[in-house]
């Protein structure tokens, strides 16, 4: 600014001093003696733009106007380059060109390159679908339903609590409260008991189940305390020992007849039908064989 002021001021002045020395020139009459050439630097430097040729020292240069420069005042300072200038964003979007490239920052529910078009409000499907007694809407798959409080149902939460008699009536170990009558009780799985599922039986005691007995032996606990009915010939409490095999007076002592052969002390004999008799109740009675 002080610089352009001082170069106006400095052409006005110029202006004046020439115009008065022509002056002075005319009325002193010596502008006869002045049409000698006098060498003038500034007859062929013109100045464009409204710039003036000066040369103090000899040497034309041009003063130019504010807003021209070169030394013919020929050029002007190129404009700084907005590339937003002329592109005027609508619906208060905002210009912006990092890379020189102008677009628009617009605001919500407006877009178009420059932001002259609305754009649909983003779809909140629970906007309209409201929920009662402090039921929370939502809509993971743009269908609104209502998350309603514990107890309360109904598509709008609008159904209060029923009583349910399960409510606080726990059963364990996958157990299920059930109550036809309002009354509620357990449904137990299999293994388990008590009125909430709580009780499993004790397993039952086995004397037996880790009392081996060999040989073909047979585990028996009617007391609890376990024992090996061992088979003929095998004894020992696991039936691991080999027996004498008992000695029956009667094994090859064959009655006929239908008789039965005794031994009460260690000798054989027969007990025959009626109508027979022998040894071996091998004669009819009464006759002779
Ligand atoms: C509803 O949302 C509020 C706030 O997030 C929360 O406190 C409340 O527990 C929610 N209700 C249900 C039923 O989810
Ligand atoms: C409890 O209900 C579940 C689901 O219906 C079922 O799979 C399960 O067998 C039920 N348990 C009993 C003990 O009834
Ligand atoms: C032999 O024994 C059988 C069976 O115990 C019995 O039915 C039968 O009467 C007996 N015979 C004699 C002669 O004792």
């Amino acid at each position: 600014m002080g610089y352009e002021r001082s170069m106006r001021a400095t052409q006005g002045l110029l202006r004046k001093v020439l115009h008065v020395l022509a002056i002075a020139a005319s009325v002193a009459g010596v502008s006869e003696a002045w049409k000698a050439p006098v060498f003038d630097p500034c007859a062929n430097f013109a100045c464009l733009n409204g710039g003036i040729c000066t040369a103090p020292a000899d040497v034309p240069f041009c003063l130019c106007p504010d807003g021209f420069g070169g030394n013919r005042c020929e050029m002007r300072p190129a404009p700084v380059f907005d590339p937003c200038v002329n592109f005027a964003c609508q619906n208060g979007g905002i210009c912006t060109a990092p890379a020189d490239a102008p677009f628009c920052l617009c605001p919500d529910g407006f877009g178009g390159n420059r932001c002259q078009r609305r754009t649909a409000a983003v779809f909140d499907p629970c906007a309209n679908f409201a929920c009662l007694n402090g039921g929370n809407c939502t809509a993971p798959a743009d269908v609104p339903f209502c998350l309603c409080p514990d107890g309360f149902g109904g598509n709008r939460c609008q159904m209060p609590p029923v009583f349910d008699p399960c409510a606080n009536f726990a059963c364990l170990n996958g157990g299920n409260c059930t109550a036809p009558a309002d009354a509620p009780f357990c449904l137990c799985p299999d293994g388990f008991g008590g009125n909430r599922c709580e009780m499993r039986p004790a397993p039952v005691f086995d004397p037996c189940a880790n009392f081996a007995c060999l040989n073909g032996g047979i585990c028996t606990a009617p007391a609890d305390v376990p024992f090996c009915l061992c088979p003929d010939g095998f004894g020992g409490n696991r039936c691991q020992r080999r027996t004498a095999p008992v000695f029956d007076p009667c094994a090859n002592f064959a009655c006929l007849n239908g008789g039965n052969c005794t031994a009460p002390a260690d000798v054989p004999f027969c007990l025959c039908p009626d109508g027979f008799g022998g040894n071996r109740c091998q004669k009819r009675a009464g006759t002779h064989p």
